[in-house]
């Protein structure tokens, strides 16, 4: 697919879960560039006279949010959502891990994707792999980068400090923290990284999303497959 063609997969994808939502729903908003074209549909949803309301995930997705007219709610203020529409920078084909982090708002999108009822992920189709092998983000508490970086060695992978643009120095996230970009070649056993990677001290969120999706739409250049689990 050439970007355009990647752009309207990306639109599809989002327009598709945004049709999935209820009526009456509060709707977790997912960060990143596809998640942003369901926010944009849901807004049109809004318009048209449904009653949602968002949760959002990062700085970007409570702009889109507000810019495409969606209702929001504080984080902090929500313990439970009814339904997720999220991205990810790689999944298996059932959506059974993911990883993600891409935009380094993995660990609010955990929180969010992790009380839904039900996440639906969306994605291009060049983000569906049989096995995860896309570095894995690592946010890290700042005093903790040496350690942090040492215990991914010791897990087999090579910790990439995510280097910020048009900032001199890392990336800081929304939340304060690192970033580390952990290449652990093909992850054959994700659920297994993941918890070893949730016990290392000082690590605020992975972003590998194990045994969360729901649903994984995916777009195309003709259309969207809907893989449900
Ligand atoms: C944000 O940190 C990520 O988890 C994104 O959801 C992920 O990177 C996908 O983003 P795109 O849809 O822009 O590829």
């Amino acid at each position: 697919m050439d970007d355009a063609q990647v752009e309207r997969a990306k639109r599809r994808a989002g327009e598709s879960a945004a049709a999935a939502v209820d009526d009456g729903d509060v709707v977790g908003l997912g960060t990143g560039s596809t998640a942003a074209h369901a926010i944009r549909a849901l807004g049109a949803a809004v318009d048209a006279g449904r009653d949602v309301v968002g949760v959002a995930t990062s700085h970007q997705s409570r702009a889109v949010a507000r810019e495409a007219g969606v209702p929001l709610r504080p984080l902090a203020a929500v313990s439970r959502v009814d339904v997720a529409v999220d991205g990810a920078d790689e999944t298996l084909p059932d959506g059974r891990a993911l990883v993600k982090g891409g935009g380094a708002a993995h660990a609010r999108e955990k929180v969010v994707d992790a009380a839904a009822d039900r996440l639906l992920v969306v994605v291009d189709e060049r983000k569906v792999a049989e096995t995860l092998s896309h570095p894995v983000p690592v946010a890290a508490l700042p005093p903790a980068r040496s350690a942090v970086a040492a215990r991914v060695a010791s897990l087999g992978g090579e910790a990439t400090l995510r280097e910020a643009v048009r900032k001199d120095g890392p990336v800081v996230t929304d939340n304060g923290s690192l970033v580390f970009d952990c290449d652990f070649g093909a992850v054959d056993d994700p659920e297994r990284l993941a918890t070893a990677l949730s016990a290392v001290p000082g690590v605020v969120e992975h972003g590998l999303f194990v045994g969360l999706t729901d649903a994984v739409h995916v777009g195309g250049p003709d259309g969207v497959r809907v893989t449900s689990r």
